[in-house]
């Protein structure tokens, strides 16, 4: 096509109107906050600790991590709509150069970052983005505020050492209650905490179990408000859960992995509690699906994304369909990533994609996964809600406070579509058989399954 000559004018935004629509990209709270720790993923921190403090309009909340942190060009960098000027790693997590802005304002009006990047000086930068501020100017600008004017709050964690504190303040969207100082504002503050430990401890479970691929020497850790979150396998891998086989598919010439399992009914999990922790935020039958990684992070927990309906005598099946950033316009992930498409070329007719066998690439190999055996074991029942931190109205300041391989491709047997049955036979365990049994006696037990569930 032939450029457009002709005088050029250039439009700058309206910096308030645009601002403010950021504001609705779809973030519920608990993405919000995981679109951060995205960020504190890709700077390698290890730990990542989340505050909510109760402090009537003056709560906050805090997301302070001990990555590489920034140094004074890149924050400011970091603070504009649509950040740039580096190359994104193939695993990284980021990808629109929004999430740090998008996210916060999703929540609050008031955003303040501070980073650290020199290990032995305490040099810390802060930034703020005050959205009324901008509203009233109509102009793109961020504040370095004075050291005195800098909240205790956000410069606090990085006493020690390297990293990044985002402070979200004025929580208008959070904190939609009529009295802020009440019980009822201090409730939801703590429901909120309760759903973030959830939902972290989903999204993130691979970095938090040390299998991501990027945290295999130290896992991550995050807290809310000081307690540990807790990873939530969505495959329930300690329990008895079935392996079905595994596919590698292709989409633009690369590879998507299908691991499909079925997890036990609920006479077969070792306890109650289990049982309870496994049926997951939206319980077992809207839990039944697929779960969708990009990049070892799970963008989707659950359903079929439109490719099949829910139902009850499937409600066991769950499979996870991993993917890497390289296919992000096919997955056409969305800026809050909190959607995603299944490509055409995994075919999307409800017959083709039964619990078991996805799309219409039928090029696995059928072999059960290697990795489920090597996942170090978990601690413990689910953890009760996270405590509300609460700070004397009077007091003082703030608080103290690579490429996953694809695995094997190649012609194999696909097991054929039907659905999962109400009466199951063979023997299930927690190992794959092939890791228990000789080959032959292995295939047979998965045909027996496979013709059993498929
Ligand atoms: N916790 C952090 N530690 C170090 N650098 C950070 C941190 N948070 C943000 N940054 C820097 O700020 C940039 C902008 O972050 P932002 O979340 O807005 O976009 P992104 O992560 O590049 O892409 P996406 O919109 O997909 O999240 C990042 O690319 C990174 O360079
Ligand atoms: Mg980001």
């Amino acid at each position: 096509m032939t450029e457009v000559r002709g005088r050029r004018e250039e439009l700058i935004p309206s910096a308030a109107r645009l601002l403010n629509t950021m504001r609705d990209l779809g973030y519920e709270f608990t993405n919000a906050v995981a679109d951060i720790v995205d960020n504190s993923i890709s700077a390698d921190a290890s730990l990542v600790e989340v505050t909510i403090e109760a402090d009537g309009p003056d709560s906050w909340v805090r997301i302070a991590d001990n990555g590489a942190g920034m140094p004074a060009a890149v924050i400011s960098e970091a603070m504009r709509l649509g950040s740039g000027g580096r190359d994104y790693r193939v695993d990284e997590l980021g990808k629109f150069g929004l999430g740090l802005k998008t996210a916060s304002l999703s929540q609050a009006r008031l955003i303040t970052v501070a980073s650290r990047s020199n290990p032995t000086r305490r040099i810390i930068d802060v930034r703020v983005l005050d959205l009324d501020d901008v509203l009233r100017t109509d102009r793109w600008e961020i504040v370095h505020p004075a050291p005195e004017d800098r909240p205790a709050a956000v410069v606090a964690p990085l006493q020690d050492g390297p990293g990044t504190v985002v402070l979200w303040g004025r929580l208008d969207r959070i904190l939609n209650v009529t009295d802020p100082y009440g019980t009822r504002a201090e409730s939801v503050l703590g429901k909120y905490a309760e759903r973030l430990d959830q939902h972290l401890g989903m999204v993130f479970e691979r970095f938090l179990s040390g299998t991501a691929e990027r945290c295999r020497t130290t896992p991550l850790t995050i807290t809310v408000n000081g307690r540990r979150v807790e990873p939530w396998d969505p495959f329930c891998l300690k329990e008895r859960t079935e392996y079905l086989p595994e596919h590698t598919l292709r989409v633009a010439g690369r590879h998507v992995r299908y691991r499909p399992y079925v997890v036990p009914p609920q006479r077969e999990f070792s306890s109650d509690d289990a049982w309870k922790r496994a049926s997951g935020p939206n319980q077992w039958n809207r839990q039944q699906g697929l779960y969708i990684y990009r990049a070892d992070r799970l963008i989707q927990s659950g359903g079929w994304s439109w490719l099949r309906g829910t139902e009850e005598h499937v409600k066991l099946a769950r499979a996870a369909l991993e993917f890497w950033p390289a296919l992000d316009e096919q997955f056409e992930i969305n800026i809050s990533k909190m959607r995603v498409k299944i490509p055409e070329e995994l075919g999307t007719s409800s017959r083709a994609w039964s619990p078991c066998c996805p799309g219409r690439h039928r090029s696995g190999t059928g072999s059960p996964p290697a990795t489920p055996s090597r996942r170090p074991r978990r601690r413990g029942p689910p953890p009760g809600r996270p405590p509300v931190r609460t700070r004397p109205r009077t007091g003082g300041p703030g608080p103290p406070p690579g490429h996953r391989s694809p695995g094997r491709t190649g012609p194999g047997r696909v097991p054929p579509l039907r659905g999962l049955p109400r009466h199951r036979s063979g023997r299930r365990g927690s190992r794959p058989p092939s890791s228990r049994q000789p080959r032959s006696q292995a295939s047979r037990t998965r045909s027996t399954r496979s013709g059993a569930t498929c």
